[in-house]
């Protein structure tokens, strides 16, 4: 479709000035109704972790907006097949298991099918016409799946650019950092009463944390007051009144903070690598050696992690080469806060236009050999409920309320900063790009923009 043409398509509540996105994209249900029949049908969606199916015949069930999927791990590598039954359509799996030896069996007349979706088993064949049990047609009908960074992704969008090409350079930087080895080691869930893009949003910049997380700015104040209190916005990590010990020990209890609050965001063990090196001897402008410190930690981590015998990379190295933000969302509604060895994972699905389900996981390395076993459900939780670890709490705080907000009278926009709520402008008009028909690959093109746009700037999109 030519440009000018796009900008004819009819899209509700389409947003015009690139800083101001209207609220009723939010809780409209003429808009909510287009996302799921213009943006999901076509978008990439993390289905699964990895380590969920580790054997030959394991598998899982994804749903989103009354879809199903099963993901299965076979002999020829990880397949999805629609969840449907090729008789008269009943779900064939629920949860999760193992097809290796029974294949999967629909429970209302037995047909069979094995862990490559082909149909093994018609009770009655005589009963049927010939062409009705045409072999291939009674075959699950497969998805379209990509494994990436530890997870298995699927697109219902058979002409839809490559998981790869639609994230972009983003997925070589993660898997710079080992990405594919992390484990879930915990995962909770909840229902949000809050639109899915709104919940999403509040992990798209910092500038929340100084109200939102008073402890973490408490911790250092400077840090955060210079990236969004101060003009120029360059970060600055080091408080000039305080000496380098003093220093030191705020950016441990910033760690302890991260890691109380949110346990992935810094892991226990790094933290404890942080405390070993509390008291170390660097000459010379507190600057530097702030960042000396910092350097030495990450090679201290990078050696225990390594002699435990987990996959780590060099943090400094990677940090050096090619370093991740503090946020990196893979559009539509997967994003990682990486911090040092580990890192936290949201996932986000819509549950109707003012609610949603919201997943919150903890990702680390293991010793090779000795990684438990995998995390095959998430605890349920309300999401107000103080078993949330401290910094999800005072997000969730928030969401909901803003969602109420939402519809107040005489409140039709929200007003985005241009410097650091970009993000949140750029991922909103890429749904428009979505829903005006933008040609694939410069949809593509517009979400590698996202990557390391945490606390980023509005872009071009190029649509
Ligand atoms: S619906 Fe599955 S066997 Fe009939
Ligand atoms: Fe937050």
């Amino acid at each position: 479709m030519a440009d000018a043409d796009i900008k004819r398509v009819t899209v509700p509540f389409r947003i015009t000035d690139p800083e101001r996105i209207p609220t009723k994209r939010y809780y409209d249900e003429e808009f909510y109704q287009t996302e799921v029949e213009k943006l999901w049908p076509h978008v990439w969606q993390m289905a699964c972790r990895l380590e969920q199916i580790p054997e030959v015949g394991d598998w899982i069930e994804y749903k989103n907006l009354g879809k199903s999927v099963i993901i299965v791990r076979t002999n020829d590598g990880v397949k999805a097949f629609h969840n449907a039954c090729r008789h008269r359509g009943v779900l064939l799996a629920e949860g999760h298991g193992n097809c290796k030896t029974q294949g999967f069996i629909c429970p209302f007349h037995g047909w069979r099918f094995n862990m490559d979706g082909e149909n093994t088993f018609v009770y009655g064949k005589h009963l049927f016409t010939e062409h009705q049990l045409e072999t291939g047609d009674i075959n699950l009908v497969p998805c379209r799946s990509e494994v990436s960074i530890g997870c298995v992704f699927i697109n219902f969008d058979d002409d839809a650019p490559s998981f790869r090409e639609t994230i972009g350079p983003l997925i070589d930087r993660l898997e710079a950092h080992n990405v594919g080895d992390l484990r879930a080691e915990w995962w909770f869930a909840t229902v949000l009463p809050a639109n899915w893009k709104l919940s999403m949003e509040a992990f798209m910049e910092g500038y929340h944390v100084m109200r939102t997380h008073p402890q973490l700015h408490a911790a250092t104040g400077v840090l955060y007051n210079s990236m969004y209190g101060t003009e120029g916005g360059e970060m600055n990590m080091v408080d000039p009144n305080l000496n380098l010990q003093q220093n030191i020990d705020s950016q441990i209890e910033h760690m302890e903070l991260l890691s109380a609050g949110m346990a992935g965001m810094c892991h226990a063990k790094d933290l404890a690598v942080a405390k070993q090196l509390r008291h170390v001897e660097i000459p010379g402008d507190p600057a530097q050696a702030l960042l000396t410190w910092f350097g030495m930690v990450n090679a201290e981590i990078t050696r225990q992690s390594r002699e435990r015998g987990e996959k780590t990379p060099d943090l400094n190295e990677a940090f050096m080469k090619d370093p991740v933000n503090a946020v990196e969302f893979l559009f539509p509604h997967y994003f990682l806060l990486p911090f040092m060895s580990s890192m936290a994972a949201y996932r986000i699905r819509p549950l109707g236009p003012e609610s949603c389900l919201f997943e919150l996981y903890s990702l680390t390395l293991f010793p090779e050999g000795k990684e438990p076993p995998p995390v095959m459900e998430p605890k349920i939780l309300a999401y107000d409920s103080k078993e949330f670890p401290q910094i999800p709490q005072q997000d969730y705080s928030n969401i909901p309320r803003q969602q109420l907000g939402l519809h107040a009278g005489g409140f039709e926009f929200m007003r985005l900063s241009k410097d650091i709520e970009g993000l949140i402008s750029n991922y909103q008009r890429i749904i428009d790009g979505h829903l005006s028909g933008v040609a694939p690959d410069k949809l593509a093109k517009a979400t590698n923009l996202l990557a390391g746009n945490f606390d980023g700037e509005i872009h071009d999109l190029g649509f």
